[in-house]
């Protein structure tokens, strides 16, 4: 039988100074590493970098996605990490790479903090991350 499935969600604040050039540059960076860790440790999931926000979920066995929450959330480029879910789930929901990329074209009124309960407010992000890595891959080019 296959080892049970975890998934991450938090939010936090971009931490990295310099000019909008130099922050992608650096966020290019975490991803480029990211990417290579997650594929070496089975996991799976998507980073959104919105204005002066980061949400990521990461989903996959519960040993490699404590270690890399380990040393996610002590990394100095983002603060006021905010957890929102740490969940035994039935399935990959973000399963097609080792971290996608998520560059809404534009804020939608869905992102705003929507009223409710947190296990509501974590479904809707994750839903609203679905939605745009939907809308990208349905993007041509
Ligand atoms: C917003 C953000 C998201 C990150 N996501 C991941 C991730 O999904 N997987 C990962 O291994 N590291 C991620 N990192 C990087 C780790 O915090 C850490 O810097 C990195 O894993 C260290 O790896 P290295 O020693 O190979 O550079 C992320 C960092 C930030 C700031």
């Amino acid at each position: 039988m296959a080892e049970p499935l975890y998934r991450l969600l938090y939010r936090s604040k971009v931490a990295i100074l310099g000019t909008t050039e130099e922050v992608r540059a650096e966020v290019a960076a975490i991803l480029a590493g990211a990417r290579r860790h997650n594929a070496a440790a089975g996991l799976t999931g998507a980073l959104l970098h919105e204005g002066a926000t980061f949400t990521q979920v990461l989903e996959g066995e519960l040993p490699a996605l404590e270690e890399a929450y380990d040393r996610i959330s002590a990394d100095l480029r983002h603060t006021e990490f905010e957890l929102m879910q740490f969940a035994l789930v039935p399935e990959r929901g973000f399963g097609g790479e080792a971290l996608a990329f998520l560059a809404p074209a534009e804020l939608d009124a869905a992102g705003l903090a929507a009223p409710g309960d947190a296990a509501d407010a974590a479904n809707g992000v994750l839903r609203r991350m679905a939605a745009i890595l939907g809308r990208q891959q349905a993007a041509p080019g």
